[in-house]
């Protein structure tokens, strides 16, 4: 296919946080979304009344009304819906999940579509307020061999977005997907437990998260600009053993499970203070004695 963007026909299925997001940045920037669907049908049609010349529609007239096909419903989701609609080889078709393999969409595969994945690394939890987060944002880009007609558009819409395309080796999108969890949903993890410490000792929840925020950002501008060991601050980067030792006290008397979380997070940090080089080796090597040392 060799039709310009803004001719393509565009559809989504599945009408949530990722669809909204990226079927509102592309309508805008002029590719035509023209149909979405749900099962449901009230996001659809929610979505569909934002966007012009488009209307929602069962899932199977949406796939018929378009070229480019997006499956943009949960994960889990993507293989039984892709085994479930009419494809025909005119088709491209493509999901969104950052874990899922492209032979969930064997299916289309088999009635002669182009296959592939288009996943933004980036989070979508506000709709609303999300599609200023795609320009400068990372996506991946991944296509079944012999579609490189589809690898080209995808690289275009991306462009249209201003997103980074990424290119991932075959196989990897588990550990790909799983691993930028840590920079994305494991963050909340890691503020909960600030949040849930700082209950114990009284602090209320919401201004404990207000007080936590600008620490947070703080610490990811730093790392922007100085990269992870450069950004580095706190105890261990200075080798405080005492106030470490203060640390495993107070979070051992909290409960087992706070004094291993500590833990474990701050070996990890251990070989961040490595290779910043600021510490000599005997006290890098006092601190992994205690933070090895039993409770
Ligand atoms: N949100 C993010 O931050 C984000 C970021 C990157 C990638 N993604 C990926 O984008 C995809 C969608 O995620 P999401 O967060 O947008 O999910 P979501 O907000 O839960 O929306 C899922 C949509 O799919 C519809 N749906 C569910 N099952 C369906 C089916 N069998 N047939 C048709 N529609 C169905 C749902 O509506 P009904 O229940 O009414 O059908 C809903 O409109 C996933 O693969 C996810 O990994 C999400």
């Amino acid at each position: 296919m060799s039709t310009p963007l803004v001719e393509r026909r565009v559809a989504f299925i599945g009408a949530g946080r990722l669809a909204q997001t990226l079927a509102r940045a592309w309508s805008a920037s002029g590719i035509g979304v023209v149909a979405v669907a749900s099962r449901n049908g009230m996001d659809a049609e929610q979505l569909a009344a934002q966007l012009p010349g488009c209307i929602a529609l069962p899932a199977a007239e949406a796939v018929a009304a378009a070229d480019l096909v997006f499956l943009s419903v949960p994960d889990d989701a993507i293989a039984t819906l892709a085994a479930a609609l009419p494809w025909t080889a005119r088709q491209w078709v493509v999901h969104c999940s950052g874990a899922t393999e492209l032979t969930a969409l064997a299916a289309a595969a088999a009635a002669g579509a182009q296959i592939g994945g288009f996943h933004p690394l980036q989070i979508f939890s506000d709709p609303a307020r999300a599609q200023h987060l795609l320009a400068g944002s990372t996506v991946v880009i991944e296509v079944a061999a012999q579609a490189q007609g589809l690898s080209d558009e995808l690289h275009a819409m991306a462009r249209r977005l201003q997103m980074k395309p990424l290119q991932l080796p075959p196989g990897s999108r588990a550990a790909y997907h799983g691993a930028a969890s840590f920079a994305a949903s494991f963050l909340l993890s890691m503020l909960d437990e600030a949040v849930q410490v700082w209950a114990q000792i009284g602090l209320p929840p919401e201004a404990a998260l207000q007080a936590l925020l600008p620490l947070a950002r703080g610490t990811l501008d730093a790392a922007a600009t100085r990269g992870l060991a450069g950004a580095l601050a706190g105890p261990i980067s200075r080798g405080d053993a005492g106030v470490v030792a203060a640390h495993l006290q107070a979070f051992d008397a909290l409960g087992a499970a706070h004094g291993q979380f500590y833990r474990e997070l701050a070996r990890r940090q251990l070989s961040l203070a490595r290779a910043s080089a600021r510490l000599d080796e005997a006290t890098l090597q006092g601190l992994g004695r205690l933070l090895k040392a039993a409770p």
